[in-house]
This record gives structure tokens, C-alpha cells and sequence, in this order.
């Protein structure tokens, strides 16, 4: 195997799970990291790049790792943040960081790494969106969605563009996922929560299956929802 992923958000939760995953499967990875020094000892083999959403490091970052591989055959969001307030209480300053983060940072990643992909003929993109890009289950969780909804918006949008190139995109949307982030939010059973590892079974299937395969949106619930 010498397909290359980007990762970002790997530091980790579903980020750290997924890109032990593919590691394991010979995936080799350029890791997007806020404190790369802090990086797991495992990483040493692999790229890792000092990676900041918020701060418009996606070009850098993307040049690094093709300065180092040569090649990009994946790009995988996992980078996000959760502000739990409603439509009508966040402020604007709140609600532009969570977009800047869920949204406008991988639409910039994955911008970035377009040529390279679209180069492969095979290229993939997965976004760790959510199932509140999908429904509102909540007031507090309004403004969260709203970013979500947009992160769903943005892989189809890369899906069409990028078909006639070979490029697939694929959106999982998972309820509670046992993370920090989730741990934040609810008092809902950490072990009856998806799990990271399972979250990376579905991103490694993504990756791995044909052109003629492709699946736009994946799902992804540990309790019962009325549509899902
Ligand atoms: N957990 C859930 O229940 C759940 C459910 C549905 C969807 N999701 C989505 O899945 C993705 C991964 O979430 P998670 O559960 O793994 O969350 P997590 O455990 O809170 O981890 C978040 C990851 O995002 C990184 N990150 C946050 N802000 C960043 C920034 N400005 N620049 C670069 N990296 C940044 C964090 O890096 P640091 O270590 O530097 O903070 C960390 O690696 C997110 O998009 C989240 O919205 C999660």
C-alpha cells in the first residue's frame, strides 16, 4: 500500500481512532495536529504537521505533505468543535469560530489537495459531519447543527465536483460518538455510545471501495431517532 491519507483532528477522539486504522491497514499519513509535539510516539514513521483551523494553515500543510509523499489519495476531517448554545443566544464571533473550524477549514483543506486528488483518479474525501447535519434534535444544539447542515452541504458539493475526476465524498453522520466531545454535552453512557473504533471501520470502508461504489452519506446511531 503506498496511498496517502490527511488526516485532521488527529490528535484525538475519532480523529486518533481513524488514523490508527488506517495505519494498521498501511495507510501512510500526514497528520494535522494544533500541538504536534505532544504526538503519539507511533506517529514518528508518518507525517505530522503543526495544524490550526482557525488559522488558514491548509495550502502549508497540504504542500508539506506532498513535499514528503508525493501524493494524495485521501483528505479526512475530523478537526471540529461543539458550541452548545441556540440559534437566537450564540453570537456572531461564537457562531463564525464554529464555522470557521467545521466548515470553512475543510472546504480550504480539501481545496488544497484538489489537484493531487483529482491526480489519483481514485481521490476520496471524508467529512466528519454529524447527525445534526441531518436533524435538530435540539435548541442547544441549533447552532451546532447549522454547521453541520453546511459540513453535509459541502461533501455533496465536493462530490459533484470532483465525480468526473474520480473524486468520491463521503459524509458520516454519527448521534453520540464516546469522545471528549460528547462527554461535554450529555450524561448519556459513555459505553452506549458509538465508538471511535467503529466510526473508523466506516471511514476505512469508505475509503476502500470502488469508484463505482460510492456512498454520499453514512448514518450513524446508538439510540433510537425517529428517522434514523
Ligand atoms: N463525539 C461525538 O459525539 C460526535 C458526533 C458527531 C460528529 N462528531 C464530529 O466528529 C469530529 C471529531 O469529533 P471528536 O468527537 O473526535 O471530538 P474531540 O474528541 O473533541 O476531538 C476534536 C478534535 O478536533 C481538533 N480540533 C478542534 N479545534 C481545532 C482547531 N481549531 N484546529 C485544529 N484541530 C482542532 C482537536 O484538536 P486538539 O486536541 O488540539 O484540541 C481534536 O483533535 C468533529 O467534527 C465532531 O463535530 C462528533
Amino acid at each position: 500500500m503506498d496511498k496517502v491519507a490527511v488526516i485532521s483532528g488527529a490528535s484525538r477522539g475519532i480523529g486518533a481512532a481513524v488514523a490508527n486504522r488506517l495505519a494498521d491497514a498501511g495507510w501512510r499519513l500526514s497528520l494535522g495536529m494544533r500541538t504536534p509535539q505532544d504526538a503519539n510516539a507511533r506517529w514518528a514513521e508518518h507525517h505530522v504537521s503543526e495544524f490550526d483551523a482557525a488559522a488558514q494553515g491548509e495550502a502549508r500543510w497540504i504542500r508539506e505533505a506532498l513535499e514528503h509523499y508525493g501524493r494524495i489519495d485521501a483528505v479526512i476531517c475530523c478537526a471540529g468543535v461543539m458550541e452548545p448554545q441556540d440559534v437566537i443566544e450564540i453570537d456572531d464571533d461564537v457562531l463564525d469560530a464554529m464555522m470557521e473550524v467545521n466548515v470553512k477549514s475543510p472546504r480550504r483543506l480539501v481545496r488544497a489537495a484538489w489537484d493531487a486528488l483529482g491526480g489519483s483518479g481514485q481521490g476520496r474525501v471524508i467529512m466528519l459531519a454529524s447527525l445534526s447535519g441531518k436533524r435538530v434534535a435540539s435548541a442547544a444544539s441549533g447552532s451546532y447543527s447549522m454547521s453541520k447542515f453546511a459540513a453535509v452541504a459541502l461533501t455533496h458539493g465536493i462530490r459533484q465536483k470532483g465525480w468526473d475526476q474520480g473524486i468520491r465524498a463521503t459524509a458520516i453522520c454519527p448521534s453520540y460518538v464516546n469522545t471528549d466531545m460528547a462527554a461535554a454535552i450529555t450524561e448519556f453512557p459513555a459505553q452506549q455510545m458509538t465508538q471511535p473504533v467503529d466510526i473508523a471501520r466506516m471511514v476505512e470502508l469508505a475509503l476502500d471501495l470502488p469508484n463505482t461504489a460510492s456512498v454520499a452519506e453514512i448514518a450513524v446511531t446508538c439510540r433510537r431517532e425517529a428517522h434514523y
